[in-house]
């Protein structure tokens, strides 16, 4: 297929890139050539930025996905852009969309997050972060119908990305794991791996719609245990440490973030793999000298 990224070189998108050569897909990138700009020299290599993609004026594509979509004005351009000239369009989303925090077991037909009045479309402020990403899918919807699909994450781990804080470094260096979430916190999360071959999988099935791409829900707990798992007699998990990477509260007021209902996205073709694989690919990626990046929004 002839494949398009916007983005595609960075902590998610490489993963994409990396799956979609490896499928033999014909790949084109779209990016501003700032962020790791040697990958991929075998891929079509389009520079611009997203506010202005000039170079996207020409060409076609079987689909598109949507790495690096936050500015609704840049998803306007975009999707005005390529509508005749992709057959489906994929965006990376997020778990951010949904208006509650609380309610269990939400699919990907929970209310979301309504746009602030007035809020610009065009400046990245983190509280416009969840109502973008929803008045993007909105926006999609609108204009490509059942050509196109938002995958939505959440917390995402694996080589390239930052793991649970510290988790992967403690792992290699006999270190506990800190961990300032309460043990009973429930929590998905996904290896970039697996979503990456995700967002494949939809793009190539022409699968439209929203989908909660995230693992079954565990508990903290249940989380660390699988990570110490992989390195025997790993010290016990610092329950208070004094940096709090996770930033979830204790009263439980953003549980539901994380009971969110996957049984979509296992139906059209998410395969999780085990917590245990992924620390280890964590754990060995640090050891062979790399440096987690730090924690996305
Ligand atoms: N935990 C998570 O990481 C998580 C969870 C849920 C959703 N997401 C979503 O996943 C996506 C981010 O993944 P990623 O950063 O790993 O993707 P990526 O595709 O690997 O990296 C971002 C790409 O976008 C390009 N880019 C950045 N700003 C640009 C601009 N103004 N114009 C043109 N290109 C630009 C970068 O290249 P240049 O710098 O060279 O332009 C880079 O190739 C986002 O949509 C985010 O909302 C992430």
């Amino acid at each position: 297929m002839r494949l398009l990224i916007l983005g595609g070189t960075k902590n998610l998108g490489r993963h994409v890139a990396e799956a979609a050569l490896a499928a033999g897909h014909e790949l084109t990138l779209f990016n501003r050539g700032r962020t790791n700009p040697t990958l991929f020299p075998e891929a079509i290599h389009l520079q611009g930025e997203r506010s202005a993609p000039d170079a996207l004026a020409s060409g076609e594509w079987d689909a598109v996905i949507d790495m690096s979509g936050f500015l609704v004005h840049d998803l306007r351009r975009s999707a005005e852009l390529l509508r005749d000239r992709v057959g489906h369009y994929t965006f990376m989303s997020s778990i951010a969309v949904y208006a509650s925090r609380t309610t269990p077991g939400m699919t990907e037909d929970a209310p979301q997050l309504a746009w602030p009045d007035g809020a610009p479309e065009d400046e990245f402020t983190m509280d416009l972060y969840g109502p973008s990403k929803a008045r993007a899918e909105a926006l999609l919807a609108e204009t490509f119908g059942e050509r196109t699909t938002a995958v939505r994450s959440g917390f995402v781990v694996g080589p390239y990305n930052p793991d649970f804080g510290n988790w992967g470094e403690a792992l290699a260096a006999g270190k506990p794991l800190e961990c300032a979430a309460r043990p009973g916190q429930p929590i998905q999360y996904l290896d970039a791996r697996d979503l990456a071959a995700f967002l494949l999988r939809v793009t190539v099935d022409g699968r439209g719609g929203a989908f909660n791409a995230v693992s079954e829900s565990t508990t903290m707990a249940e989380l660390a245990e699988a990570w110490r798992s992989v390195v025997p007699g790993s010290p016990p998990v610092d329950w208070e440490p004094a940096v709090d990477r996770f930033h979830l509260p204790h009263d439980g007021s953003n549980d539901g973030t994380f009971l969110l209902d996957n049984s979509r996205a296992l139906a059209a073709g998410l395969a999780v793999r085990p917590a245990a694989e992924s620390a280890r690919a964590c754990m060995e990626w640090i050891q062979a000298g790399n440096t987690p990046p730090p924690p996305p929004h």
